[in-house]
């Protein structure tokens, strides 16, 4: 999609004129307001037969697309139920809006607010949520694609309201709304991206080129040999099979007050995660290639973040690495150090993850951070537990717990708690290291995250296991998860929460 502009306007203005598509939400008592009795009669009677024929019962999320004679070239009902709206009822409304219209050749659309009340704060979060699921929905992958398939029509969605405070608090909310979909998008594209292109390098260039956009901010990365003197050995004992270089790469934005102590994200960035020695089966193993939404998720918050131009201090750590077999890839029963000293035996390479994180981990350290979250497609086991609704939470802060909660609940990108007890660190012990970095059969999601739990130990630290919530098996592709999380995290923090 190209540039899909928003903005919000009182109706008068727009009455009468011309336009691509007029959206009217409809109740399912299909009683039209005065907006909907306008449209009707410009209509030319299609509005009404419309209605008549019983294809639209108004029932919240069902849309029908009528094409007339009249200064609206479409009509587009959205079904709004009847009565009082729950958050999920606003969700169901506002994909069914965002698919419906894509899915139209209009290129703008003028949306009706007309019965459709939204109290309080809610209506600021609703105009948020169409925006995000219009810029979310016109996502299409192309990089590698010779017929790339044409992105929607649509350039501007204007939305009418004869309320004025509601009007100007809804296009601030339009663009936030838009600038989170543009994160998200961002993250699915190079989680999408085949590991051939997306390397370490690329993820570097990705974040070289967002510090470039922005005065605030300034990128750095280092390469193997600043990491091997930095006492990496954790993280380089992952990239020791591959001839792709790894890299960490360290992007700050600078948008708060000078000494504020930042947030910092941390993200997994395993490029291609094929098992190391410990070689994952073949079945699926394409997949892996998304092994580095986490990075991809970072990134794509930190575009947010500066595109919003959030009043806060963020820095972005991404351990990038591929993971792969080879004569000289580290072996099962290989012990390393790491930054912070701590001796790891590699029980299984596959469980690289953490030996890339725990030494990013030490890094975020120099930082003094506010909090520390870490994203990861960590574990396999969390997808058992969790499957694709929620990403795993462990933290060691009650209230960071509560506000990446919270946050998960407001953007519908919902993280679960989990537990981070002291019973279950045993699991990591090792008879020829201070860890295993592996904690046997049961509980795998919370014993990677136990072992992450010994290197976070400086800071309010999270960590959220994507392994579950970041990709889509049918039809294959990146969700762009948690990116709407972290990204409302960090509003709610810059709103001074
Ligand atoms: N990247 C995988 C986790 C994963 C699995 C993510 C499936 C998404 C879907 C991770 O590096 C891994 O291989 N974990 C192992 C850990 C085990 C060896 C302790 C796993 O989950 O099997
Ligand atoms: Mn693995
Ligand atoms: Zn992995």
């Amino acid at each position: 999609m190209a540039a899909l502009r928003f903005s919000a306007s009182d109706p008068q203005k727009f009455s009468g004129k011309r336009t691509d598509c007029a959206i009217l939400p409809v109740g399912s008592k299909l009683k039209l307001d005065d907006a909907g009795k306008a449209l009707a009669k410009e209509s030319a009677g299609v509005m009404d037969a419309a209605l008549k024929s019983g294809e639209f019962s108004g029932n919240v999320g069902q849309t029908l697309l009528v094409h007339c004679p009249g200064p609206a070239a479409r009509i587009l009902m959205v079904g709004v139920g009847e009565g009082k709206l729950e958050r999920s009822d606003y969700l169901k409304i506002s994909s069914a809006l965002a698919r419906a219209l894509l899915a139209s050749k209009a290129s703008d659309a003028q949306m009706h607010l007309g019965t459709l009340k939204v109290s309080g704060g809610d209506w600021e979060w609703f105009c948020q949520r169409i925006a995000t699921d219009l810029v979310y929905h016109g996502y299409r992958y192309a990089l590698t694609l010779s017929k790339p398939k044409a992105p929607p029509a649509l350039s501007r969605f204007v939305l009418l309201s004869d309320d004025a405070a509601m009007t100007r608090q809804a296009k601030s909310a339009l663009n936030r709304g838009a600038q989170a979909g543009a994160g998200i998008n961002l993250a699915r594209e190079l989680a999408d991206t085949p590991a051939n292109y997306c390397t370490p390098e690329h993820l570097a260039k990705e974040a070289r080129k967002l510090a470039r956009g922005n005065d605030k901010a300034s990128c750095k990365v280092l390469n193997e040999k600043a990491m091997a003197e930095l006492g990496m050995h954790s993280l380089l004992s992952v990239t020791a099979g591959t001839a792709t270089p790894a890299k960490l790469i360290v992007l700050e934005y600078k948008g708060g007050k000078r000494g504020n102590a930042p947030h910092v994200l941390v993200g997994k960035g395993i490029t291609f995660d094929s098992g190391g020695i410990s070689l994952k089966p073949g079945a699926k193993m394409d997949e892996m290639k998304f092994d580095m939404g986490g990075a991809a998720s970072v990134l794509g918050t930190m575009q947010a973040v500066m595109d919003m131009a959030l009043p806060l201090n963020v820095v972005a750590i991404i351990a990038a690495a591929e993971n792969m077999p080879s004569g000289t890839a580290t072996k099962p029963g290989d012990v390393v150090t790491s930054m912070a000293g701590i001796t790891i035996e590699i029980l299984n390479t596959d469980a690289e993850g953490r030996l890339v994180l725990c030494d990013a981990l030490t890094y975020a350290e120099r930082f003094k951070p506010a909090s520390v979250v870490d994203i990861a497609t960590l574990t396999g086991a969390c997808v058992v537990a969790l499957g694709s609704h929620a990403s795993g939470l462990y933290a060691n802060n009650e209230d960071l717990a509560e506000q990446l909660l919270e946050a998960g609940t407001t953007s519908h990108d919902r993280a679960w708690r989990m537990p981070l007890w002291d019973d279950y660190q045993k699991q990591l012990d090792s008879n020829f290291a201070d860890l295993g970095n592996i904690g046997g059969p049961g509980g795998g999601s919370v014993t990677a995250a136990c072992f992450l739990s010994r290197f976070a130990t400086k800071y309010n630290w999270a960590h959220l296991d994507i392994a579950g919530s970041a990709w889509d098996s049918a039809p294959k592709g990146a969700t762009g998860r948690p990116v709407g999380l972290l990204t409302q995290y960090l509003c709610d923090r810059a709103a001074g929460g």
